[in-house]
């Protein structure tokens, strides 16, 4: 019985680690041109103004996710730690985003091609 129990909560967490970012895309592309973002990663979120701005474009969903509510956590004035980031442009982005936005955004673009993946 106890090792049913340890197998089904096993079952349950991997479900919930893979649905950690459960998004629309559609519904995150609109996130991003509502708030410009390509304005300065780039209308395909991969070709940034300046080389030191991140690319976006196919990274995973939930390290996007996790950034920006590290950067929401920062403009908060928290100090800065592995879940707090502290950076002026991004913190004043980041607090207008809805944890929905949040979701949306990443998944899509997660899904936009880009040079982070490895290749499958
Ligand atoms: C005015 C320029 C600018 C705009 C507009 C902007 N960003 Fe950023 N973004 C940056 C910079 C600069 C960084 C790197 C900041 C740092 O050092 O933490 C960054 C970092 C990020 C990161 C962290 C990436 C990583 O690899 O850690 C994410 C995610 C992100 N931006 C998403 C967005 C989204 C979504 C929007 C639109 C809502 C947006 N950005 C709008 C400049 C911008």
């Amino acid at each position: 019985m106890k090792r049913i129990s340890l197998a089904l909560a096993g079952t349950a967490l991997s479900l919930l680690a893979a649905q950690s970012v459960a998004g629309d895309a559609a519904a995150g592309k609109a996130v991003w041109e509502k708030f410009n973002c390509a304005s300065c990663h780039g209308p395909d979120a991969k070709s940034a103004i300046d080389p030191a701005y991140p690319i976006l474009a196919g990274q995973h969903a939930d390290y996007l996710a996790h950034a920006l509510l590290a950067y929401q956590r920062g403009a908060t004035g928290a100090p800065a730690s592995a879940n707090v980031r502290k950076n002026a442009v991004m913190g004043a982005f980041a607090t207008q985003l809805s944890k929905q936005d949040i979701d949306n955004v990443s998944t899509w673009l997660s899904t936009q091609p880009g040079p982070l993946k490895v290749a499958p």
